[in-house]
């Protein structure tokens, strides 16, 4: 069943932004802007389980050169609950593996008609290159270690549901914060809502250099548990390092896999998070991923709302744009 359009209206007047690449740029307003949308698509569509056509007659080109499980079909799903349709693009099996460049098969893709091209790549900066060479609006879906904006939204989406601000919370992000690009989109988000951020690992994947973006560095988990109101579990990104950052996985779990005997220090109705893929027994243990303050799957159905609001900004934006 489909929701009368009306209902929605047109995109707000300070949203101007043709393409979404990062949080590190957005402003407040732009950042509650995604957020508040959100939750109208969340309201309008039953927890987005039903259409909403603002968007039919466009395509959403998923060109995603990384694997993805959640995020593609996340992306893909959103467009179709906005009335859109979508194409996969794999890139193993493209013209990419006879030479063509990636702006060439974007280009080519774009010529298609196509109003958005969602873009995953493990090179930094490649979502950037296409929003320069393309007509058309780019979102990225994750550039190698540097950003993963809707992320980083969904992720914040969540607190605030759960606590109905930002403001002046506490949320540590644990594990691999030198490689994850879940973890720059959230330092950019939650900074600018007014929240004091921990980033805490080992000494190897948590350099004192994040200092300087204004957040807290910790290699002891077990001394800021009791302050945190959100923690949220990153995964150990090993396919992007070259060396081991430390000895064992066993050894990284002693220290700062978040388990019963730490939920037991936590403060109450502390909220765990983690972007997924998880590893249990890694970075978290089945009992507290699956238990009652996990809003592991609260992320998920989130994914789905900020994808709906980010498809709806951007295409909006392009199509006031061109009138
Ligand atoms: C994250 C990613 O790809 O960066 N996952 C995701 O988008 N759901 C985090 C991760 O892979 O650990």
């Amino acid at each position: 069943m489909s929701v009368d359009v009306t209902e929605i209206g047109s995109i707000p007047d300070a949203w101007t932004r043709r393409h979404l690449l990062g949080l590190e740029d957005l402003s407040r307003e732009e950042l509650n802007i995604v957020l508040d949308s959100a939750e109208m698509f969340r309201d309008a569509t039953d927890d987005c389980t039903r259409k909403i056509s603002v968007l039919a007659g466009h395509t959403c080109a998923n060109l995603f050169f990384e694997n993805s499980t959640r995020t593609r079909t996340s992306f893909s799903l959103a467009m179709r609950r906005l009335g859109g349709d979508t194409v996969d693009f794999a890139s193993g099996s493209s013209s990419m593996s006879k030479g063509e460049t990636v702006i060439d098969t974007a280009k080519n893709i774009e010529a298609m008609g196509i109003s958005v091209v969602v873009c995953r790549h493990r090179t930094p900066g490649t979502p950037h290159l296409l929003a320069n060479n393309l007509r058309c609006s780019v979102v990225n879906a994750g550039d190698g270690p540097h950003e993963h904006p809707t992320q980083g939204l969904l992720d914040i989406l969540t607190i605030r549901q759960r606590r109905g601000t930002l403001e002046g919370l506490t949320v540590a992000l644990v594990g691999d914060i030198q490689y994850s690009r879940t973890a720059r989109s959230n330092i950019w988000g939650l900074k600018k809502l007014g929240a004091h951020v921990i980033v805490c690992g080992p000494a190897t994947l948590v350099s004192p250099m994040w200092r300087e973006l204004g957040v807290e560095v910790s290699h002891n988990l077990d001394e800021i548990i009791p302050r945190c109101d959100v923690l949220n579990l990153l995964r150990i990104q090993f396919e992007r390092q070259s060396t081991r950052p430390f000895p064992s996985v066993r050894e990284y779990a002693h220290l700062y896999a978040m388990n019963r005997q730490r939920m037991d220090r936590a403060k109450d109705g502390v909220l765990i998070l983690a972007p997924g893929p998880i590893n249990r027994g890694v970075e978290v243990t089945t009992d507290v991923a699956d238990g009652p303050q996990s809003v592991i799957l609260e992320q998920v159905t989130n994914g789905l709302a900020v994808r709906m609001a980010v498809l709806w900004l951007v295409c909006g934006a392009s199509i006031r744009e061109a009138e």
